[in-house]
Protein backbone atom coordinates (compact mmCIF):
# COMPACT_ATOMS: atom_id res chain seq x y z
CA UNK A 1 0.00 0.00 0.00
CA UNK A 2 0.98 3.59 -1.02
CA UNK A 3 2.43 5.59 2.14
CA UNK A 4 0.55 9.08 3.06
CA UNK A 5 1.94 10.85 0.19
CA UNK A 6 1.37 14.34 1.36
CA UNK A 7 4.11 16.02 -0.51
CA UNK A 8 5.72 17.99 2.28
CA UNK A 9 9.62 16.46 3.18
CA UNK A 10 10.10 16.40 6.71
CA UNK A 11 11.96 19.47 7.72
CA UNK A 12 8.92 21.47 5.44
CA UNK A 13 6.15 19.68 7.46
CA UNK A 14 3.30 21.74 8.57
CA UNK A 15 3.18 21.81 12.51
CA UNK A 16 0.34 20.04 14.96
CA UNK A 17 -2.51 22.15 13.48
CA UNK A 18 -5.85 20.85 15.53
CA UNK A 19 -6.81 24.43 16.46
CA UNK A 20 -7.60 23.49 20.30
CA UNK A 21 -11.20 24.54 21.37
CA UNK A 22 -11.45 27.93 24.01
CA UNK A 23 -12.46 26.72 27.01
CA UNK A 24 -13.97 29.50 29.23
CA UNK A 25 -15.31 28.79 32.90
CA UNK A 26 -18.64 29.84 33.51
CA UNK A 27 -20.69 29.11 36.82
CA UNK A 28 -18.35 25.76 37.20
CA UNK A 29 -19.14 24.73 33.97
CA UNK A 30 -16.31 24.74 30.90
CA UNK A 31 -18.01 26.36 27.75
CA UNK A 32 -16.15 25.86 24.60
CA UNK A 33 -17.52 27.88 22.09
CA UNK A 34 -16.57 27.42 18.15
CA UNK A 35 -14.93 30.43 17.77
CA UNK A 36 -11.52 28.60 17.20
CA UNK A 37 -10.48 29.86 13.93
CA UNK A 38 -7.21 30.75 15.04
CA UNK A 39 -6.03 32.54 11.52
CA UNK A 40 -3.53 31.46 8.78
CA UNK A 41 -0.86 31.51 11.85
CA UNK A 42 -2.42 28.13 13.25
CA UNK A 43 -0.86 26.08 10.07
CA UNK A 44 2.54 27.19 9.85
CA UNK A 45 5.01 25.98 7.09
CA UNK A 46 8.84 25.98 9.01
CA UNK A 47 10.53 26.24 5.37
CA UNK A 48 10.24 23.64 2.29
CA UNK A 49 8.58 23.79 -0.63
CA UNK A 50 6.09 20.42 -0.13
CA UNK A 51 2.29 21.11 -1.18
CA UNK A 52 -0.78 19.05 -0.39
CA UNK A 53 -3.40 18.69 -3.31
CA UNK A 54 -6.90 18.46 -2.29
CA UNK A 55 -9.73 17.20 -4.10
CA UNK A 56 -13.20 18.42 -3.11
CA UNK A 57 -15.83 15.35 -4.08
CA UNK A 58 -19.74 17.26 -4.37
CA UNK A 59 -19.45 20.65 -4.51
CA UNK A 60 -22.77 21.85 -3.15
CA UNK A 61 -23.57 23.79 0.21
CA UNK A 62 -20.68 22.49 2.23
CA UNK A 63 -18.12 22.01 -0.88
CA UNK A 64 -17.98 25.05 -2.13
CA UNK A 65 -17.78 26.94 0.99
CA UNK A 66 -15.16 24.88 1.57
CA UNK A 67 -13.72 26.12 -1.79
CA UNK A 68 -14.22 29.65 -0.82
CA UNK A 69 -12.14 29.00 2.17
CA UNK A 70 -9.42 27.55 0.78
CA UNK A 71 -9.86 30.30 -2.06
CA UNK A 72 -9.62 32.72 0.40
CA UNK A 73 -6.83 31.54 3.01
CA UNK A 74 -5.20 28.34 2.34
CA UNK A 75 -1.67 28.62 3.49
CA UNK A 76 1.07 28.13 1.11
CA UNK A 77 1.32 24.19 0.26
CA UNK A 78 -2.04 23.66 0.21
CA UNK A 79 -3.85 23.64 -3.40
CA UNK A 80 -7.09 22.99 -4.34
CA UNK A 81 -6.05 20.77 -7.36
CA UNK A 82 -9.99 19.12 -8.18
CA UNK A 83 -13.18 19.45 -8.17
CA UNK A 84 -15.83 16.29 -8.66
CA UNK A 85 -19.25 16.40 -9.25
CA UNK A 86 -22.03 15.00 -11.37
CA UNK A 87 -23.16 17.51 -14.13
CA UNK A 88 -20.11 19.34 -13.19
CA UNK A 89 -20.24 22.50 -15.71
CA UNK A 90 -23.45 24.12 -13.81
CA UNK A 91 -21.15 24.40 -10.90
CA UNK A 92 -17.87 26.07 -12.50
CA UNK A 93 -17.23 29.50 -10.37
CA UNK A 94 -14.91 32.09 -11.52
CA UNK A 95 -13.54 32.61 -7.82
CA UNK A 96 -11.43 29.52 -7.76
CA UNK A 97 -7.77 29.41 -9.65
CA UNK A 98 -7.87 28.37 -13.05
CA UNK A 99 -6.43 25.59 -12.08
CA UNK A 100 -8.72 23.51 -10.72
CA UNK A 101 -9.73 20.83 -12.59
CA UNK A 102 -13.73 20.43 -13.01
CA UNK A 103 -14.66 16.87 -13.30
CA UNK A 104 -17.57 14.43 -13.17
CA UNK A 105 -14.87 11.47 -13.41
CA UNK A 106 -13.52 10.37 -9.93
CA UNK A 107 -10.95 8.23 -11.49
CA UNK A 108 -9.54 11.04 -12.50
CA UNK A 109 -8.43 12.57 -9.09
CA UNK A 110 -7.88 8.33 -8.21
CA UNK A 111 -5.35 8.49 -10.90
CA UNK A 112 -3.98 11.72 -9.71
CA UNK A 113 -1.02 13.37 -7.47
CA UNK A 114 -4.42 14.67 -5.11
CA UNK A 115 -3.04 13.61 -1.79
CA UNK A 116 -6.04 14.49 0.39
CA UNK A 117 -9.99 14.05 -0.94
CA UNK A 118 -12.76 15.79 1.15
CA UNK A 119 -15.57 13.73 0.69
CA UNK A 120 -19.25 16.12 0.43
CA UNK A 121 -21.54 14.40 -1.58
CA UNK A 122 -23.49 13.01 1.55
CA UNK A 123 -25.49 9.46 1.59
CA UNK A 124 -24.04 5.88 1.74
CA UNK A 125 -22.85 5.14 -1.75
CA UNK A 126 -21.62 6.44 -3.61
CA UNK A 127 -19.98 8.35 -1.38
CA UNK A 128 -18.56 5.29 0.64
CA UNK A 129 -17.09 3.94 -2.03
CA UNK A 130 -15.39 6.91 -3.35
CA UNK A 131 -13.86 7.05 0.41
CA UNK A 132 -12.83 3.30 0.25
CA UNK A 133 -11.09 3.57 -3.30
CA UNK A 134 -9.49 6.89 -2.15
CA UNK A 135 -7.83 5.29 1.20
CA UNK A 136 -7.07 2.34 -1.16
CA UNK A 137 -5.00 4.97 -3.48
CA UNK A 138 -3.48 5.60 -0.71
CA UNK A 139 -5.26 9.15 -0.57
CA UNK A 140 -6.43 11.01 2.76
CA UNK A 141 -9.96 11.75 3.67
CA UNK A 142 -11.83 14.05 4.94
CA UNK A 143 -15.50 13.95 5.66
CA UNK A 144 -18.90 15.41 6.53
CA UNK A 145 -21.22 12.22 5.81
CA UNK A 146 -22.69 11.30 9.53
CA UNK A 147 -24.72 8.49 7.64
CA UNK A 148 -21.26 7.18 6.27
CA UNK A 149 -19.58 7.60 9.67
CA UNK A 150 -22.25 6.27 12.17
CA UNK A 151 -22.70 3.21 9.29
CA UNK A 152 -19.26 2.26 8.10
CA UNK A 153 -16.97 4.72 10.44
CA UNK A 154 -15.00 1.59 12.27
CA UNK A 155 -14.30 -0.12 8.57
CA UNK A 156 -13.32 2.81 6.73
CA UNK A 157 -11.12 3.73 10.11
CA UNK A 158 -9.56 0.83 9.74
CA UNK A 159 -8.88 0.93 5.64
CA UNK A 160 -7.35 4.31 6.42
CA UNK A 161 -5.26 2.78 9.16
CA UNK A 162 -4.20 -0.46 6.71
CA UNK A 163 -3.92 2.19 3.57
CA UNK A 164 -1.49 4.37 6.15
CA UNK A 165 -3.56 7.16 5.41
CA UNK A 166 -6.15 9.37 7.54
CA UNK A 167 -9.79 9.90 7.95
CA UNK A 168 -11.04 12.66 9.77
CA UNK A 169 -14.77 14.03 10.23
CA UNK A 170 -14.74 16.24 12.68
CA UNK A 171 -18.10 18.09 10.44
CA UNK A 172 -20.20 14.99 10.48
CA UNK A 173 -21.49 15.74 14.13
CA UNK A 174 -22.29 19.70 15.65
CA UNK A 175 -21.32 21.15 11.95
CA UNK A 176 -18.78 24.17 13.38
CA UNK A 177 -18.44 23.33 16.58
CA UNK A 178 -14.97 21.11 17.61
CA UNK A 179 -16.82 18.79 19.40
CA UNK A 180 -15.10 15.66 17.72
CA UNK A 181 -11.66 16.62 18.37
CA UNK A 182 -12.53 18.27 21.39
CA UNK A 183 -13.77 14.68 22.65
CA UNK A 184 -10.81 12.89 21.46
CA UNK A 185 -8.08 15.22 22.30
CA UNK A 186 -9.34 18.21 24.51
CA UNK A 187 -11.12 15.40 27.31
CA UNK A 188 -9.30 12.29 26.57
CA UNK A 189 -7.83 12.82 30.15
CA UNK A 190 -11.38 11.81 31.97
CA UNK A 191 -13.46 9.32 31.75
CA UNK A 192 -16.84 9.99 30.00
CA UNK A 193 -19.87 9.09 31.93
CA UNK A 194 -22.82 10.62 29.39
CA UNK A 195 -22.84 13.17 26.85
CA UNK A 196 -26.04 14.93 26.11
CA UNK A 197 -27.14 17.90 23.72
CA UNK A 198 -29.48 19.28 20.92
CA UNK A 199 -27.97 17.72 17.36
CA UNK A 200 -30.53 19.02 14.78
CA UNK A 201 -31.24 22.61 13.77
CA UNK A 202 -34.19 21.70 11.93
CA UNK A 203 -36.41 20.38 15.22
CA UNK A 204 -35.03 23.70 16.81
CA UNK A 205 -36.76 25.43 14.43
CA UNK A 206 -40.26 23.61 14.08
CA UNK A 207 -40.14 23.27 18.03
CA UNK A 208 -39.43 27.15 18.56
CA UNK A 209 -41.69 28.13 16.00
CA UNK A 210 -45.02 25.82 17.45
CA UNK A 211 -43.60 27.70 21.13
CA UNK A 212 -43.74 31.09 19.97
CA UNK A 213 -46.48 31.29 17.54
CA UNK A 214 -49.03 29.04 18.79
CA UNK A 215 -48.97 26.95 14.99
CA UNK A 216 -49.30 23.24 14.85
CA UNK A 217 -46.33 20.96 13.79
CA UNK A 218 -47.65 20.68 10.83
CA UNK A 219 -47.89 24.62 9.77
CA UNK A 220 -44.26 24.61 11.22
CA UNK A 221 -42.48 21.86 9.04
CA UNK A 222 -44.35 23.38 5.77
CA UNK A 223 -42.73 26.55 6.97
CA UNK A 224 -39.10 25.39 7.41
CA UNK A 225 -39.67 23.51 4.43
CA UNK A 226 -40.58 26.64 1.94
CA UNK A 227 -37.58 27.98 3.90
CA UNK A 228 -35.28 25.35 3.14
CA UNK A 229 -34.54 24.39 6.75
CA UNK A 230 -36.77 21.23 5.96
CA UNK A 231 -36.49 18.50 3.44
CA UNK A 232 -39.40 18.04 1.48
CA UNK A 233 -39.13 14.39 2.74
CA UNK A 234 -38.60 15.57 6.48
CA UNK A 235 -38.63 12.14 8.63
CA UNK A 236 -34.66 12.48 9.04
CA UNK A 237 -34.66 15.47 10.69
CA UNK A 238 -38.42 15.33 13.09
CA UNK A 239 -38.59 11.35 13.40
CA UNK A 240 -34.76 11.48 15.21
CA UNK A 241 -32.81 9.49 12.42
CA UNK A 242 -30.36 11.99 11.45
CA UNK A 243 -29.36 12.99 15.52
CA UNK A 244 -28.93 9.19 16.00
CA UNK A 245 -26.39 9.09 13.36
CA UNK A 246 -24.88 12.04 14.94
CA UNK A 247 -25.24 10.55 18.40
CA UNK A 248 -23.92 7.01 17.70
CA UNK A 249 -20.64 8.59 16.26
CA UNK A 250 -20.63 10.75 19.62
CA UNK A 251 -20.79 7.34 21.63
CA UNK A 252 -17.95 5.59 19.85
CA UNK A 253 -15.44 8.54 20.52
CA UNK A 254 -16.63 9.92 24.05
CA UNK A 255 -18.09 6.75 25.52
CA UNK A 256 -16.01 4.27 23.52
CA UNK A 257 -18.82 1.92 22.37
CA UNK A 258 -19.41 0.49 19.16
CA UNK A 259 -23.24 1.34 18.63
CA UNK A 260 -25.18 1.30 15.54
CA UNK A 261 -27.67 3.85 14.74
CA UNK A 262 -30.70 1.88 14.76
CA UNK A 263 -29.99 0.15 17.74
CA UNK A 264 -31.05 3.86 19.25
CA UNK A 265 -34.54 4.76 20.06
CA UNK A 266 -35.50 7.45 17.63
CA UNK A 267 -39.03 9.23 18.90
CA UNK A 268 -40.49 11.93 16.72
CA UNK A 269 -41.33 15.57 17.50
CA UNK A 270 -44.28 15.21 15.30
CA UNK A 271 -47.08 14.50 18.67
CA UNK A 272 -45.95 18.09 20.13
CA UNK A 273 -48.83 20.68 19.91
CA UNK A 274 -48.52 24.36 21.06
CA UNK A 275 -50.67 23.61 23.88
CA UNK A 276 -47.93 21.22 25.32
CA UNK A 277 -45.67 24.76 25.69
CA UNK A 278 -48.11 26.36 27.56
CA UNK A 279 -48.13 23.52 29.87
CA UNK A 280 -44.11 23.08 29.88
CA UNK A 281 -43.99 26.43 30.79
CA UNK A 282 -46.11 25.95 33.64
CA UNK A 283 -43.63 23.33 34.95
CA UNK A 284 -40.62 26.30 34.16
CA UNK A 285 -39.84 24.05 31.02
CA UNK A 286 -39.73 24.18 27.43
CA UNK A 287 -39.81 21.52 24.90
CA UNK A 288 -36.71 20.12 23.06
CA UNK A 289 -35.54 16.91 20.73
CA UNK A 290 -32.96 15.80 23.15
CA UNK A 291 -29.77 13.05 22.29
CA UNK A 292 -28.55 11.64 25.32
CA UNK A 293 -26.23 8.81 25.74
CA UNK A 294 -25.03 7.26 29.12
CA UNK A 295 -23.34 4.22 30.78
CA UNK A 296 -25.40 3.04 33.39
CA UNK A 297 -23.38 -0.15 34.83
CA UNK A 298 -22.59 -2.44 31.86
CA UNK A 299 -25.50 -1.13 29.50
CA UNK A 300 -25.77 1.98 27.74
CA UNK A 301 -29.10 4.62 27.74
CA UNK A 302 -29.34 5.87 24.82
CA UNK A 303 -32.24 8.16 22.89
CA UNK A 304 -33.46 10.90 20.96
CA UNK A 305 -36.73 12.17 21.88
CA UNK A 306 -38.62 15.43 22.32
CA UNK A 307 -37.83 15.94 25.84
CA UNK A 308 -39.16 18.66 28.50
CA UNK A 309 -36.04 21.05 29.67
CA UNK A 310 -36.37 23.21 32.06
CA UNK A 311 -35.84 26.99 31.37
CA UNK A 312 -32.53 27.16 33.34
CA UNK A 313 -30.73 25.07 31.58
CA UNK A 314 -28.44 25.62 28.54
CA UNK A 315 -30.64 23.11 26.73
CA UNK A 316 -33.59 25.42 26.56
CA UNK A 317 -31.66 28.75 24.97
CA UNK A 318 -30.67 26.78 22.17
CA UNK A 319 -32.22 27.99 18.88
CA UNK A 320 -32.20 27.35 15.21
CA UNK A 321 -29.59 25.88 13.73
CA UNK A 322 -27.57 26.06 16.69
CA UNK A 323 -26.70 22.88 18.34
CA UNK A 324 -25.32 21.92 21.75
CA UNK A 325 -23.39 19.01 23.33
CA UNK A 326 -22.61 18.62 27.34
CA UNK A 327 -20.25 15.92 28.19
CA UNK A 328 -20.18 14.24 31.90
CA UNK A 329 -16.66 13.54 32.98
CA UNK A 330 -16.25 11.40 36.26
CA UNK A 331 -13.39 13.89 37.12
CA UNK A 332 -14.04 17.34 35.27
CA UNK A 333 -17.87 17.02 35.30
CA UNK A 334 -20.05 18.86 32.90
CA UNK A 335 -18.44 20.78 29.41
CA UNK A 336 -20.90 21.89 27.22
CA UNK A 337 -19.85 22.94 23.52
CA UNK A 338 -22.27 25.28 21.77
CA UNK A 339 -22.26 27.00 18.10
CA UNK A 340 -23.18 26.46 14.94
CA UNK A 341 -24.63 22.87 13.93
CA UNK A 342 -24.89 23.49 10.41
CA UNK A 343 -24.82 25.62 7.76
CA UNK A 344 -22.23 25.98 4.70
CA UNK A 345 -19.72 28.22 6.53
CA UNK A 346 -19.84 26.87 9.91
CA UNK A 347 -19.62 23.17 8.78
CA UNK A 348 -16.55 24.34 6.08
CA UNK A 349 -14.94 25.79 8.73
CA UNK A 350 -14.65 22.19 10.38
CA UNK A 351 -13.90 20.54 7.46
CA UNK A 352 -10.95 22.96 6.61
CA UNK A 353 -9.71 21.96 10.22
CA UNK A 354 -9.63 18.63 9.26
CA UNK A 355 -7.56 19.46 6.55
CA UNK A 356 -5.35 21.39 8.27
CA UNK A 357 -5.01 18.53 10.77
CA UNK A 358 -4.18 16.38 8.04
CA UNK A 359 -1.83 18.51 6.16
CA UNK A 360 -0.05 19.27 9.23
CA UNK A 361 1.05 15.96 10.86
CA UNK A 362 0.96 12.00 9.60
CA UNK A 363 -0.76 10.23 12.45
CA UNK A 364 -2.09 6.77 13.04
CA UNK A 365 -5.83 6.33 11.53
CA UNK A 366 -8.25 8.66 13.13
CA UNK A 367 -6.25 11.66 14.08
CA UNK A 368 -4.48 9.22 16.74
CA UNK A 369 -7.62 8.38 18.46
CA UNK A 370 -9.55 4.94 17.98
CA UNK A 371 -12.66 4.74 16.43
CA UNK A 372 -13.03 0.73 17.03
CA UNK A 373 -14.11 0.92 20.80
CA UNK A 374 -13.91 -3.07 21.08
CA UNK A 375 -17.11 -2.55 23.45
CA UNK A 376 -20.75 -3.52 22.25
CA UNK A 377 -23.14 -2.98 24.61
CA UNK A 378 -26.40 -3.74 24.88
CA UNK A 379 -28.49 -0.54 23.87
CA UNK A 380 -31.23 0.65 26.15
CA UNK A 381 -33.96 3.70 26.29
CA UNK A 382 -35.05 2.13 29.74
CA UNK A 383 -34.17 6.11 31.12
CA UNK A 384 -35.67 6.86 34.79
CA UNK A 385 -36.56 10.17 34.49
CA UNK A 386 -39.84 12.30 35.59
CA UNK A 387 -42.62 12.53 32.54
CA UNK A 388 -45.36 14.46 31.35
CA UNK A 389 -47.97 12.98 30.03
CA UNK A 390 -50.80 14.76 27.91
CA UNK A 391 -54.46 13.77 27.54
CA UNK A 392 -56.80 14.79 25.39
CA UNK A 393 -60.11 13.84 26.29
CA UNK A 394 -64.09 13.86 25.75
CA UNK A 395 -65.07 15.15 29.12
CA UNK A 396 -66.89 12.93 31.83
CA UNK A 397 -67.06 12.10 35.18
CA UNK A 398 -64.55 9.83 36.68
CA UNK A 399 -61.36 10.39 33.76
CA UNK A 400 -58.60 11.36 36.68
CA UNK A 401 -60.11 8.13 38.86
CA UNK A 402 -59.79 5.82 36.02
CA UNK A 403 -56.19 6.97 35.43
CA UNK A 404 -54.73 7.17 39.00
CA UNK A 405 -56.20 3.74 38.81
CA UNK A 406 -53.61 2.24 35.89
CA UNK A 407 -50.90 4.12 37.24
CA UNK A 408 -51.51 3.02 41.12
CA UNK A 409 -51.43 -0.63 39.71
CA UNK A 410 -48.35 0.01 38.13
CA UNK A 411 -46.91 1.44 40.89
CA UNK A 412 -46.26 4.81 39.54
CA UNK A 413 -46.67 7.85 41.53
CA UNK A 414 -48.55 11.20 40.07
CA UNK A 415 -46.85 13.92 40.93
CA UNK A 416 -49.36 16.70 39.56
CA UNK A 417 -52.50 17.16 37.20
CA UNK A 418 -52.42 20.49 35.17
CA UNK A 419 -55.16 21.89 33.17
CA UNK A 420 -55.94 24.85 31.62
CA UNK A 421 -59.37 26.95 31.36
CA UNK A 422 -60.73 27.24 27.56
CA UNK A 423 -60.91 24.24 25.89
CA UNK A 424 -64.13 22.64 24.57
CA UNK A 425 -65.13 19.51 26.90
CA UNK A 426 -65.41 17.49 23.73
CA UNK A 427 -61.39 17.91 23.01
CA UNK A 428 -59.99 19.13 26.33
CA UNK A 429 -56.30 18.63 26.83
CA UNK A 430 -54.37 18.20 30.55
CA UNK A 431 -51.56 17.03 31.79
CA UNK A 432 -50.49 14.89 34.17
CA UNK A 433 -47.07 14.55 35.43
CA UNK A 434 -45.53 11.46 37.36
CA UNK A 435 -42.81 11.43 39.54
CA UNK A 436 -39.62 9.63 38.50
CA UNK A 437 -40.03 5.91 37.04
CA UNK A 438 -38.43 4.07 34.20
CA UNK A 439 -39.90 4.69 31.28
CA UNK A 440 -40.80 1.53 30.54
CA UNK A 441 -43.40 1.18 33.06
CA UNK A 442 -45.45 4.27 32.00
CA UNK A 443 -45.14 2.87 28.28
CA UNK A 444 -46.98 -0.30 29.91
CA UNK A 445 -49.48 1.91 31.53
CA UNK A 446 -50.24 4.16 28.82
CA UNK A 447 -50.81 1.00 26.63
CA UNK A 448 -53.75 0.00 29.28
CA UNK A 449 -54.84 3.37 29.05
CA UNK A 450 -55.20 3.90 24.97
CA UNK A 451 -58.18 1.47 25.58
CA UNK A 452 -59.97 4.12 27.34
CA UNK A 453 -62.59 5.37 25.34
CA UNK A 454 -62.72 9.06 26.32
CA UNK A 455 -59.10 9.69 24.85
CA UNK A 456 -59.93 11.30 21.72
CA UNK A 457 -56.48 10.96 19.73
CA UNK A 458 -53.85 9.26 21.27
CA UNK A 459 -51.41 10.51 24.86
CA UNK A 460 -48.23 12.32 24.22
CA UNK A 461 -45.25 11.08 26.70
CA UNK A 462 -42.73 12.98 27.12
CA UNK A 463 -39.49 12.82 29.77
CA UNK A 464 -39.01 15.84 31.63
CA UNK A 465 -35.36 16.17 32.00
CA UNK A 466 -33.68 17.63 35.27
N1 LIG B 1 -25.38 21.52 4.95
C1 LIG B 1 -25.07 21.45 6.23
O1 LIG B 1 -25.38 22.35 7.02
C2 LIG B 1 -24.30 20.27 6.75
C3 LIG B 1 -23.93 20.23 8.11
C4 LIG B 1 -23.18 19.15 8.60
C5 LIG B 1 -22.86 18.12 7.74
N2 LIG B 1 -23.27 18.17 6.42
C6 LIG B 1 -22.90 17.05 5.58
O2 LIG B 1 -22.09 17.53 4.50
C7 LIG B 1 -22.30 16.72 3.33
C8 LIG B 1 -22.69 17.64 2.17
O3 LIG B 1 -23.88 18.31 2.53
P1 LIG B 1 -24.42 19.55 1.66
O4 LIG B 1 -25.42 20.23 2.52
O5 LIG B 1 -23.30 20.33 1.09
O6 LIG B 1 -25.16 18.76 0.48
P2 LIG B 1 -25.54 19.34 -0.95
O7 LIG B 1 -25.70 20.81 -0.92
O8 LIG B 1 -26.68 18.52 -1.44
O9 LIG B 1 -24.24 19.02 -1.82
C9 LIG B 1 -23.92 17.73 -2.26
C10 LIG B 1 -23.15 17.89 -3.57
O10 LIG B 1 -22.71 16.61 -3.97
C11 LIG B 1 -23.15 16.37 -5.30
N3 LIG B 1 -23.48 14.97 -5.45
C12 LIG B 1 -24.40 14.26 -4.75
N4 LIG B 1 -24.43 12.98 -5.16
C13 LIG B 1 -23.49 12.89 -6.14
C14 LIG B 1 -23.05 11.83 -6.95
N5 LIG B 1 -23.59 10.61 -6.87
N6 LIG B 1 -22.08 12.08 -7.86
C15 LIG B 1 -21.55 13.31 -7.97
N7 LIG B 1 -21.92 14.37 -7.23
C16 LIG B 1 -22.88 14.14 -6.32
C17 LIG B 1 -24.39 17.21 -5.46
O11 LIG B 1 -24.64 17.47 -6.82
P3 LIG B 1 -26.09 17.98 -7.32
O12 LIG B 1 -26.03 19.48 -7.23
O13 LIG B 1 -26.22 17.46 -8.68
O14 LIG B 1 -27.12 17.39 -6.39
C18 LIG B 1 -24.02 18.46 -4.69
O15 LIG B 1 -23.28 19.37 -5.47
C19 LIG B 1 -23.37 15.71 3.73
O16 LIG B 1 -22.76 14.51 4.14
C20 LIG B 1 -24.07 16.36 4.91
O17 LIG B 1 -24.68 15.44 5.79
C21 LIG B 1 -23.97 19.20 5.92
Amino acid sequence: MPPFRLQVPLAGRFLPTRPAPVAIRSNGKKLVESARFAGRESLTRVSGEGVCNIAILGFGTVGSAVGRILAERAPAGLRLTHVCNRAVARKKVDWLPVTVEWTEDFNTILSSDVDLVVELMGGLNPAGDCIRSALLAGKSVVTANKQLIAHCGTELIDLARRSNCQLLFGASVAGGIPVISALQEGLAGDELLKIHGILNGTCNYILSQIERRGISFAEALAEAQRMGFAESDPSEDVDGLDARAKLAILVRVGLHANVQPESIAGRSISSIEAVDFDYASQLGCTIRQVSSAEWNGKRLLAGVRPALVPLSSPLARIQGSENLVVSTGKYGRQTVFGGQGAGGSATAVAVVSDIFAIAGRKVDGCGGNSFDCGISPTVSAEFSTRHYLRFTVKDQPGIIAALASVFSKADINIDSVLQKPGYTKSRLPFVITLEACKSSKVEKALQRISRFDFLVQPSLNLPILN
